[in-house]
Formats: C-alpha cells, sequence, structure tokens
C-alpha cells in the first residue's frame, strides 16, 4: 500500500485519549530511568498529547531540557495546554523521517511510535543523528502478537483484534516490531544495543485492573471507526467487541499481558 495509506491509518484520532494519558515515566517507559537526570536534554518523538514528555521534564529539572514532537496538531496542541506551567518542556509539529534540528541530546526516546511507520528504519536512522556523542537512542514497541489473555477474551474482541492487526500490517505496518528493532539499530549503525523486556501486566487483583485492561475497548472505540470505514469490520462488530470485553473485564476476565521490548543504544564517542 502507499504511503498515503500508512500516513492516514497512523494518524491518532486528536479526541481527549484516557491511553496516552494516564501514562507516566514510571508506570509505562521505565527504561528510560536508569538516564534521567537534573540538567539532560530529551527529545520524544511521537509524544502523542504529551504526558509522559511532562513526566520526562519533571526529571530533568530546571537545569535540563526537553522537546516532544509529533506530526499530529491536535495532540501538539493538546501537549501545549496540559504543560503551560512546565518550563525547560517544548512541543513542535514534527515527523520523525523529516524533523531537523541542528540540536543534538542526551537521550532520544522514541516510545510506541515506530510500531506506526511503513519505514523504521528510515526514521531510525534519521533519529540517530539528534544523539550526542556517548547519549542514547531508546526505544519502546510492542510486539501485537505476543499479547496474552487469561482466558481468552470474548470472539466478538478477538475478531476486532485480528481486524486491527491485518489492518495495520495492509499499511505496511510491522505487528512484531519489538523483535525487530534490535536488528534494525545495529543495520542504522549502532555496534551493539541492550534489549530489556517491559511487559506490562494487568490482574484482576490489581486494583486499577478496570482501567489498565480495558486498553483495547479504548482502542476499539478511538480506532475502530477507522477500521470500519475502510472495510476491515462492521460497526455492529465494533460496538458488539467493546460490550462484550467490558462484560469479560467485569467477569472472567483474570488478566492481560502486553509484550514490549525497549531496545537502546549508545552512540559512539
Ligand atoms: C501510540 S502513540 C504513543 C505516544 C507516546 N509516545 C506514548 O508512548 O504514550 C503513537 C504516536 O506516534 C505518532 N506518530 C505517528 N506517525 C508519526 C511520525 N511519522 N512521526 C512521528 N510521530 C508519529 C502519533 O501521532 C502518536 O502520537
Amino acid at each position: 500500500m502507499s504511503n498515503g495509506v500508512a500516513n492516514e491509518r497512523a494518524k491518532m484520532p486528536a479526541a481527549h485519549n484516557p491511553v496516552l494519558e494516564r501514562r507516566t515515566v514510571e508506570n509505562s517507559n521505565r527504561n528510560l530511568l536508569k538516564y534521567l537526570r537534573p540538567g539532560i536534554r530529551v527529545l520524544d518523538v511521537g509524544c502523542g498529547s504529551g504526558a509522559i514528555t511532562r513526566s520526562i521534564a519533571e526529571k530533568v529539572g530546571l537545569t535540563g531540557w526537553v522537546l516532544g514532537i509529533d506530526p499530529n496538531e491536535g495532540l501538539i496542541e493538546q501537549a501545549c495546554q496540559n504543560s503551560e506551567n512546565q518550563t525547560r518542556l517544548a512541543f513542535e509539529q514534527g515527523d520523525v523521517y523529516t524533523f531537523n534540528t541542528s540540536e543534538q541530546f542526551d537521550v532520544v526516546t522514541c516510545a510506541r511510535t515506530l510500531q506506526w511507520l511503513a519505514q523504521p528504519k528510515e526514521a531510525l536512522t534519521n533519529l540517530k543523528r539528534f544523539v550526542k556523542p556517548g547519549g542514547y537512542l531508546a526505544v519502546l514497541d510492542f510486539n501485537h502478537e505476543k499479547l496474552a489473555w487469561t482466558p481468552e477474551p470474548p470472539k466478538a474482541m478477538r475478531l476486532f483484534y485480528d481486524a486491527f492487526l491485518q489492518w495495520r500490517q495492509d499499511a505496511g505496518f510491522d505487528n512484531a516490531i519489538a523483535d525487530h528493532l534490535h536488528e534494525l539499530m545495529l543495520q542504522v549503525g549502532f555496534m551493539n544495543a541492550q534489549v530489556e523486556l517491559q511487559l506490562e501486566l494487568s490482574r484482576k487483583s490489581d486494583p486499577d485492573f478496570a482501567v489498565t485492561s480495558r486498553l483495547w475497548s479504548e482502542v476499539a472505540a478511538l480506532r475502530g471507526p477507522q477500521l470500519v470505514k475502510a472495510g476491515y469490520l462492521t460497526e455492529e462488530q465494533r460496538l458488539q467487541a467493546i460490550v462484550d470485553y467490558d462484560s469479560w473485564i467485569a467477569n472472567e476476565g483474570e488478566s492481560m499481558t502486553v509484550y514490549l521490548l525497549a531496545v537502546e543504544a549508545r552512540q559512539a564517542l
């Protein structure tokens, strides 16, 4: 499919997005904690509405500097509004393939964004230029094929999820990108890269199980209309997936494990 289709499918609806907004470095990008300290400069690529970026800014303090970029105008607007009182933090509209700056950063982070790109290697090639000598490129992403539910989710949600993966694959997105990041890092010229498993496990006994496991109802609500429009499922099937999955969460649902890997590499001195 064309780049136009990939760009269209990657476009996140700019409505308030509870999935993005509840994320922090601690709960959703903990691989960065070992790098974050006062005074460093961080570039957050594909920052969405900026929830993780704000949390990074708190850690680098008044002597540091954080820039978040995202091509989505509506999300960048939300990010700016949500960070009005934070200094040393800026957001700008920018695309990973074409972003350019004369600045370099101690850490360039790109979380859950390469999964939405048909040419992730080109994106990483561009990002490598903005990492200082001795700095780090830290990528975090999913293998959607390794998502695990216990017990199996309702048929309607399985149908939605399979359609979601097919819709993504047909646009050229790699559903298993987490497991290809290490190789991609080497291909763009890093000498080695570290891989860390970052499972996100939601269990019934967790106080927020009903919120975190609802991720897929939220995806069906936010992204689902795009699948319906493209003919991957009907509106009735989309709505049924939400109703049946919410019932699964409230009743038989025991756990959900989302599979992510953090892959990080150091720029040569
Ligand atoms: C799932 S969200 C991740 C947001 C945030 N990094 C997080 O982990 O919560 C994916 C983000 O990638 C952005 N994105 C999609 N295509 C992009 C591109 N070509 N360049 C930069 N960001 C892109 C989307 O706009 C969206 O905000």
